[in-house]
C-alpha cells in the first residue's frame, strides 16, 4: 500500500512537472494563422535562382511587406541536386550554398521554405525524398529551413500504382502514410518548421490533411495568372470553412497578384477572396520589380487583417446571383467581412446588383469600412452595387447588425 502511494505520488510529480515544463521546440506551434510569404514557382518556375531568392527576401523588407506580415521565403521546386556517396541531397549550381542562403534570409528576419516530393523525383524531375524522409529532413534543419512543401508528383506512379495496382483504398493509405512519414522525420529534427500538403485535394485531403501533420493544403489542381482559373477555384472553396482553423488550413494556391496580364480589379478581387478564405497568402510575382500599384495591394493592411484574423474562421459564399459572388467571413470581436465580386464574364461591361442584407443575415442599415478605399460605406437593404467588371467590394463591419 504505502509503495503504491508513493508511486502515485512520484507519478503526480512527473505529471505535474511535465504539465508545467515549457513545450519542446517541436511543440512550438506554426501556422497559428496562415503563413504569409513569397515562393517562387509563379513567377520564376525552373528558373529560379539564389540570387533571385536573395533579391525577393530584400524585397520583402524594402517594400514593407516583411512589416505587413509576409515572412516566408519559399523555394519551390528546381533547387535539388544529387545525392552524395552518403544519400545527402545536395543542391545544383543555381543555389551553390544553401546554409548561406538561409542564414541570408534570416539575417533580414524573415523564414525560409523548401520544397521536396514524397516520390523519387519531384514535378520537375528533380531529386524527391522517396527512401530518404528521415535524412532530408536533417538535411533541412541543419540548413535552418522552416518550412517544406512536399508535392505528390512521382509518388503516383512510382508507389501508389506500383504498390497498390487496382486497390483505390490501398493507394490513400499509401499517400496518407508519406504524408505522415514526413511530418514526423520533421518532428524529430526538433526544428519547427510548417508542413504544407501539395497532393491537388486528392481523398477530401481536408478531412485527413491535420491528422498526419499538414500544417496547410492544396484544395486544387495549379493556380495561373488567369481571372477565369482563379475564380474557379476561389469560388469552389464553399464548403471547405469547417476543416481549417488555427494550425490547419485550406489552400487554394499561391498568389498570382502582380502575374501575367491580371487587371487591377482582378488582382484586388484575387487577393480579397484569398483573404476571407483565410488563405495562405504567398505573393508568387517578382517582388524586385514590382508597380507599385501591385505593392500596394499586397500590402493592404486591412485586407490582410481580415485573412490573418485570429479567430481563424474562414468564409462562405452568402450567395451567388447572377454575375455576382457574395460572400462573408465572421471575424474576432463580433465583426464581420462583407465580399461582392462581379465575376461577369465580359471584362468590359458593369452590371446593375442590388445586395440583399437577409441573405447575409442581416437587418437594417450597416455601417462598416470599405477595405479599398478606406472610407467609411453604408450598406442598405437592396442598394444598388455597381462594379467594374471583375471587381469587388470588399467591406468590414465592426457591430454588423443581426
Ligand atoms: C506542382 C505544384 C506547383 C509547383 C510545381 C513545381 O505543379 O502544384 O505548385 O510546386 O509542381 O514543379
Amino acid at each position: 500500500m504505502r509503495t503504491y502511494k508513493l508511486w502515485a505520488v512520484a507519478a503526480c510529480m512527473v505529471a505535474a512537472i511535465v504539465a508545467t515544463a515549457p513545450a519542446s521546440v517541436a511543440q512550438t506551434p506554426v501556422a497559428q494563422t496562415p503563413p504569409m510569404g513569397w515562393n517562387s514557382w509563379n513567377f520564376f518556375a525552373g528558373k529560379v535562382t539564389d540570387a533571385d531568392v536573395r533579391a525577393a527576401a530584400d524585397a520583402l523588407v524594402s517594400t514593407g511587406m516583411k512589416d505587413a506580415g509576409y515572412v516566408y521565403v519559399n523555394i519551390d521546386d528546381t533547387w535539388e541536386g544529387q545525392r552524395d556517396a552518403n544519400g545527402v541531397i545536395q543542391t545544383n549550381s543555381k543555389f551553390p550554398d544553401m546554409k548561406a542562403l538561409a542564414d541570408y534570409v534570416h539575417s533580414k528576419g524573415l523564414k525560409i521554405g523548401i520544397y521536396s516530393s514524397p516520390g523519387p523525383k519531384t514535378c520537375a524531375g528533380y531529386a524527391g525524398s522517396l527512401g530518404h524522409e528521415e535524412q532530408d529532413a536533417k538535411t533541412y534543419a541543419a540548413w535552418g529551413i522552416d518550412y517544406v512543401k512536399y508535392d505528390l508528383c512521382s509518388f503516383i506512379p512510382a508507389v501508389m500504382m506500383k504498390q497498390a495496382p487496382n486497390d483505390h483504398a490501398a493507394q490513400m493509405r499509401l499517400m496518407h502514410e508519406a504524408y505522415a512519414k514526413m511530418s514526423h522525420a520533421i518532428e524529430s529534427t526538433g526544428r519547427p518548421m510548417v508542413l504544407s500538403m501539395c497532393q491537388y485535394g486528392w481523398d477530401a485531403v481536408w478531412e485527413w490533411g491535420a491528422s498526419v501533420g499538414g500544417n496547410l493544403w492544396r484544395t486544387t489542381g495549379d493556380i495561373n495568372p488567369t481571372w477565369d482559373r482563379i475564380a474557379k477555384i476561389g469560388f469552389s472553396q464553399d464548403g471547405l470553412e469547417r476543416y481549417a482553423g488555427p494550425g490547419h488550413w485550406n489552400d487554394p494556391d499561391m498568389l498570382e497578384v502582380g502575374n501575367g496580364r491580371l487587371s487591377l480589379a482582378e488582382d484586388r478581387s484575387h487577393f480579397s477572396l484569398w483573404a476571407m478564405l483565410a488563405a495562405p497568402l504567398l505573393a508568387g510575382n517578382d517582388l524586385a520589380h514590382m508597380k507599385p500599384e501591385v505593392s500596394a495591394i499586397l500590402m493592404n493592411r486591412a485586407v490582410i487583417a481580415v485573412d490573418q484574423d485570429k479567430l481563424g474562421e474562414q468564409g462562405h459564399r452568402a450567395y451567388a446571383e447572377g454575375e455576382f459572388e457574395v460572400w462573408q467571413r465572421n471575424l474576432s470581436g463580433g465583426a464581420m467581412a462583407v465580399c461582392i465580386i462581379d465575376n461577369g464574364s465580359s471584362r468590359y461591361s458593369t452590371h446593375p446588383f442590388h445586395l440583399q442584407l437577409d441573405k447575409l443575415g442581416l437587418r437594417g442599415t450597416q455601417t462598416g469600412t470599405d477595405l479599398w478605399t478606406g472610407k467609411s460605406v453604408t450598406l442598405t437593404d437592396n442598394m444598388p452595387i455597381e462594379l467594374g467588371a471583375h471587381d469587388v467590394l470588399m467591406v468590414r463591419l465592426d457591430h454588423p447588425a443581426a
